[in-house]
């Protein structure tokens, strides 16, 4: 009997502090009319507090994530974490979160695909899994993008926030799980969506800090139009080559870059929004967050056996779809 990883429980975390599309207008050029039409954004968490970086939230979401599956940490075999905002350049978050939850026997690193980070991270987890090697590994996208954010650049800082969400997977013969992948980069995106300093190339300096240089730089519209193609694309041909119509996809699971994107994204691939896991308007945009997060927040309308299509987009470019078949049921308090 083939095995195949599945999703067996999520946690997530996103901090206190709410930062309101009204507080965003006392900072930049923008009006609340502005964001909401073109990002469908509301509002974001931002992590606030000197010396509190990414793992912060990834922990609260793994020890939520063990507490409600009844997991002892140190049961854990593997934590990859996907983040772009490390709390270190090394040693890995990972790393960081799995010293804090007790996963003593756990091996743990970091996965960097930008926006795709999750994605990426979730099929790499699923391999040790499905070669028998492990049964439980845990996947975390976290990120503290405000701390990259130029607060006084109003085409990108109305769009990020801070979040994480974590789930477990294992093993099973059920012919649940993830069934399909496709997952692709292109590095000729670079030049359209990075960040300009802070790393190898150009380290930080006088002269970075002065040029802002450590902040994300984001040609808005030239992502949007690869994005939409791009996401549309994959997630449309992950569908057709596991013969699933529209009707057969319980849920959209997509990147919450932009409500447009999304928007496309369900349309191409015939999906209504009845189908579409939405929470951009509550979280806005937080990179490796964003997919665990709409899991957590749906997880109550999950049913054992639901088609899922997972889609994503983001900096690289990176990009891809997976096909998961649901492996359970919520449970009432849940
Ligand atoms: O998650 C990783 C991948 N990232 C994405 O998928 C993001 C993709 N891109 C986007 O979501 C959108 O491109 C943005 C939300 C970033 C921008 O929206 P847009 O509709 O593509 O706007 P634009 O960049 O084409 O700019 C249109 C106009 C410009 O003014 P002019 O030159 O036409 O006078 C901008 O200066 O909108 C202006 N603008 C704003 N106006 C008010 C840009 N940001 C703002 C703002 N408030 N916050």
């Amino acid at each position: 009997m083939k095995i195949t990883a599945a999703i067996t429980g999520v946690g997530a975390y996103v901090p206190d502090y709410v930062l309101t599309n009204k507080e965003l207008v006392t900072l930049v050029d923008t009006t609340e009319e502005w964001i909401v039409s073109r990002t469908g954004i509301q509002e974001r968490h931002i992590l606030k507090g000197e010396g509190q970086g990414t793992s912060v939230m990834g922990i609260k979401a793994v020890e939520q994530l063990l507490a409600k599956t009844g997991t002892r940490a140190e049961d854990i075999d593997l934590i990859i974490c996907a983040t772009t905002t490390p709390d270190l350049v090394f040693p890995a978050t990972a790393n960081i979160i799995s010293a804090a939850v007790g996963a003593k026997k756990a091996f743990s690193y970091d996965m960097q695909a930008a926006c795709s980070g999750f994605m990426f991270a979730l099929a790499t987890g699923a391999q040790f899994i499905q070669t028998g090697t492990y049964t439980k590994v845990i996947v975390v996208g976290a990120d503290k993008m405000s701390s990259i954010i130029d607060y006084t650049d109003r085409s990108t800082c109305i769009i990020f926030g801070d979040g994480a969400g974590a789930v477990l997977l294992e093993p099973t013969t059920d012919g649940l799980g993830l069934l399909d992948q496709q997952l692709c980069s292109d590095g000729n995106g670079e030049p359209f969506l990075h960040q300009k300093a802070g790393g190898s190339r150009r380290p930080p300096s006088a002269e970075t800090l002065a040029g802002r240089e450590h902040f994300v730089y984001q040609e808005g519209a030239t992502v949007f139009k690869f994005a939409v193609k791009n996401m549309a694309d994959v997630a449309a041909q992950v569908m057709e080559r596991n013969q699933l119509t529209a009707n057969d996809v319980a849920w959209l699971v997509p990147h919450q870059a932009n409500k447009r994107i999304i928007d496309a994204t369900a349309h191409r691939m015939g999906v209504g929004p009845e189908k579409v896991m939405l929470n951009i308007h509550r979280y806005g945009n937080t990179t490796n967050g964003t997919i665990p997060l709409c899991l957590a927040d749906y997880e109550s309308q999950l049913h054992k056996g639901d088609n899922l299509i997972i889609a994503a987009f983001g900096g690289g470019f990176t990009w891809g779809s997976l096909y998961l078949k649901w492996a359970y049921d919520a449970k009432p308090s849940q």
